[in-house]
């Protein structure tokens, strides 16, 4: 296998239309050649989701512009290429199909490898692409989509040790900012509005933390903060400056108190294997939290754990993160031929349970 590889990745599983070229030299850090994300946001947001039949739609029109996009920033072409590799699931089915589809037919034109990736491998294998992450490390991944603590034991091995059996953080960040007339997405207005409030104020429950395990519920959280809000309106006739933010910070370290306290447990399964050097990652869009970021920081040096977080950028939905979980894959001498197909959904572990959870965003494993 030639040292240096270059791969084109694509992305279409939600709704993110993305390419991207990535180009890796063994023993030197990988280098993203460039990272097309055409986002869909406008064309969901008077429908409180993402409405799959338009999803599709619009991956179909833009990633072929996306790809042509992502050779041009890269100044390379189609046959500089050592490998193609796209999402080939878990998503929304209309969506991958886009991707998969495109990936097989520049194949079939240039000869290239096919490569199909699990899209959470490609969040999950994000540290080794920015920070160069020795296995085993324990992974959160903390989204709009995506809540799950996952031991990456190798490119093609992960354990999930948990993850939420309904809402993602991000989804429950978004209802709760939908809840108190606050604007999209909800997380970084939640987080500001908290800045200046007493998050004492509401003891809004921890949901599941009296069961054992790393499994976690963020519905009720939600359910909990309407009631509060209900009641402030039926007594002041409204919401006051300072009920809002004592909400939203109540809010908010409800949800940091959950994911800190089942870091802890999902590190102490993890030590048990002994890594060489203990590593834990964030990833997802809620890893921009500075609460939760904080909180999750200290409980690593708590534990004698290096911690790491990729830039936001990589964290959200992205192709340079397919390519490179597909230049691992490739490395290893896995390749896909045309039977390759589009799979709503893809546990990453499919030794553990099947999650329940499948939100806005589709299928969480
Ligand atoms: O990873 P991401 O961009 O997209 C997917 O979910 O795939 O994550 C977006 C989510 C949104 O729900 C958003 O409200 C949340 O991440 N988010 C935050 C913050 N910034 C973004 N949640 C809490 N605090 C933030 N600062
Ligand atoms: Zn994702």
């Amino acid at each position: 296998m030639t040292k240096t590889l270059t791969i084109l990745g694509l992305e279409s599983s939600c709704d993110d239309t993305a390419a991207a070229v990535v180009r890796h030299t063994l023993g030197q850090p990988a280098e993203i050649l460039s990272s097309v994300v055409i986002g869909q946001t406008d064309l969901h947001a008077s429908f409180g989701g993402v409405v799959p039949e338009i999803a599709a739609r619009a991956h179909a029109e833009k990633i072929d512009g996306c790809v042509e996009a992502a050779l041009a920033n890269a100044a390379l072409t189609l046959p500089e290429m050592d490998a193609i590799a796209v999402t080939a699931g878990p998503g929304l089915i209309g969506g991958v199909m886009s991707g998969v589809m495109c990936a097989k037919g520049l194949c079939a034109g240039s000869g290239l490898s096919l490569i199909g990736v699990n899209h959470l491998a490609g969040h999950a294998l994000t540290p080794r692409l920015t920070d160069g992450v020795g296995f085993p490390y324990l992974m959160l991944l903390v989204s709009g989509g995506h809540c799950q603590f996952l031991v990456a034991n190798a490119a093609d091995d992960f354990t999930r040790l948990g993850g939420t059996i309904d809402d993602a953080p991000g989804e429950a960040f978004d209802k709760t900012a939908k809840l108190l007339g606050l604007p999209q997405p909800g997380g970084p207005a939640v987080e500001i509005e908290a800045q200046s409030g007493n998050p004492k104020r509401f003891a809004l429950p921890r949901p599941l933390l009296d069961r054992p395990g790393c499994d976690m519920s963020f519905s009720g959280l939600k359910t909990a903060l309407l009631r509060s809000r209900d009641a402030l309106v039926a007594e002041h006739g409204g919401l006051r400056r300072a009920d809002r933010a004592d909400l939203c910070a109540s809010f908010q370290s409800a949800v940091s108190d959950v994911l800190v306290e089942k870091t802890r447990r999902a590190l102490r399964m993890y030590l048990d294997q002994n890594p060489t050097k203990p590593t834990f990652a964030v990833a997802g869009g809620v890893a921009a939290n500075q609460q939760l970021r904080a909180a999750l920081e200290t409980v690593c040096v708590e534990f004698g754990v290096v911690f790491t977080a990729p830039p936001l950028k990589l964290c959200t939905d992205n192709a340079a993160m397919i390519a490179w979980a597909g230049l691992e894959r490739y490395r290893q001498g896995h390749v896909d031929d045309f039977t390759l197909t589009a799979r709503p959904r893809w546990p990453l572990d499919d030794k553990s349970p099947t999650m329940l959870g499948s939100g806005k965003k589709g299928a969480k494993a």
